[in-house]
């Protein structure tokens, strides 16, 4: 039998690039203009299909994370929740999500990243498909040595990946999301810390990509992609997001209205977190269920 792809959204790290805002609250449930940063990465999993999501962050901020999204049930969803102690890079998660992945493939969507485009729940259902072989996501930039970095040959093949390149080979930043097969858990216990410190997500990549495992998809200019971990990236996706939703008048990362979608929920579950909320998002919910 095939299994299910599990779900992990990495929410820790101290978010020292936004102190003094991550003093006392957890980046990633600070506001993108009018809901919790991680309703963002937790919708583009959802539009994967995705039902069963760990949520890893650290000791503090656990609780913070429960009261927000409790069990998950309210959206058709099964949360369990994983401590991690210290920032000891991303592919940790794959250690500490074990028992939780089993051997079932996987998906890691980083905390801080959004995702907002055209049939992004095609693109995503083709990769949770490829059950063999990972998948993971690039987006053109103009700082590319801000992130890990991929080129391709003349071909479009994979060549290399970089984190966080002096001289970019290309402008293609990897993004934060990846689609892993069931062996990432044995192969992220097999990587050794970098330089400064931590299990890099870029050598668990390159491990895939040397053994020809790796598929690379690039997310087009009619996709908009953003990591919101500094000042400026913040409010610019509050603004991003602000504009989409006056514009059209909808809500970009309604977990209720994806879940409705997939049928995951009915019309009554809908109505009774409307009733809860005052909000504008309250009216939303209201209004798709006519
Ligand atoms: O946003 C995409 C980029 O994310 C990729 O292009 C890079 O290859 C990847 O390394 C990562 O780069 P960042 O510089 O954004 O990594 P950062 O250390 O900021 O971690 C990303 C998020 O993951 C951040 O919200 C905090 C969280 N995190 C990070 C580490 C290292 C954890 O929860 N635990 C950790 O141990």
């Amino acid at each position: 039998m095939r299994k299910n792809r599990k779900g992990i959204i990495l929410a820790g790290g101290i978010g020292s690039r936004l102190h003094p805002l991550t003093q006392v609250i957890s980046k990633q449930l600070l506001p993108v203009f009018d809901k919790p940063m991680i309703y963002y990465p937790l919708s583009t999993l959802m539009l994967a299909g995705i039902k069963q999501i760990a949520i890893i962050t650290t000791p503090q901020d656990l609780p913070k994370f429960k009261k927000l999204l409790r069990s998950g049930k309210q959206w058709g969803l099964k949360f369990s929740y994983i401590v991690q102690k210290k920032p000891n890079g991303i592919a940790e998660a794959f250690i500490l999500a074990k028992n939780f992945i089993k051997d079932s493939p996987s998906c890691l969507i980083l905390g801080d990243n959004i995702y907002h485009g055209n049939n992004l729940s095609n693109i995503l259902k083709e990769a949770d498909e490829d059950k063999e072989n990972s998948t993971i996501f690039t987006y053109q930039v103009k700082d590319p040595e801000r992130f890990g970095v991929i080129n391709l040959d003349k071909k479009g093949k994979p060549v290399k990946i970089v984190e966080k390149p002096k001289a970019p080979k290309s402008n293609l930043a990897i993004t934060g999301l990846y689609f892993f097969p069931k062996d990432v858990v044995f192969r992220a216990k097999n990587l050794k810390p970098s330089k400064r410190g931590e299990l890099e997500i870029t050598d668990l990549n390159q491990s895939y990509l040397s053994d020809k495992k790796l598929k690379v998809k690039n997310l087009n200019r009619g996709f908009t992609w953003m990591d919101t971990g500094t000042f400026d990236s913040l409010l610019e996706a509050s603004n991003f997001i602000s504009l989409v939703q006056n514009r059209q008048n909808t809500i970009v990362a309604c977990p209720e209205e994806i879940a409705y979608g997939n049928k995951w929920i009915n019309k009554s579950d809908v109505k009774r977190v409307a009733k809860l909320m005052q909000s504008a998002y309250g009216q939303y919910l209201k209004s798709f269920i006519r």
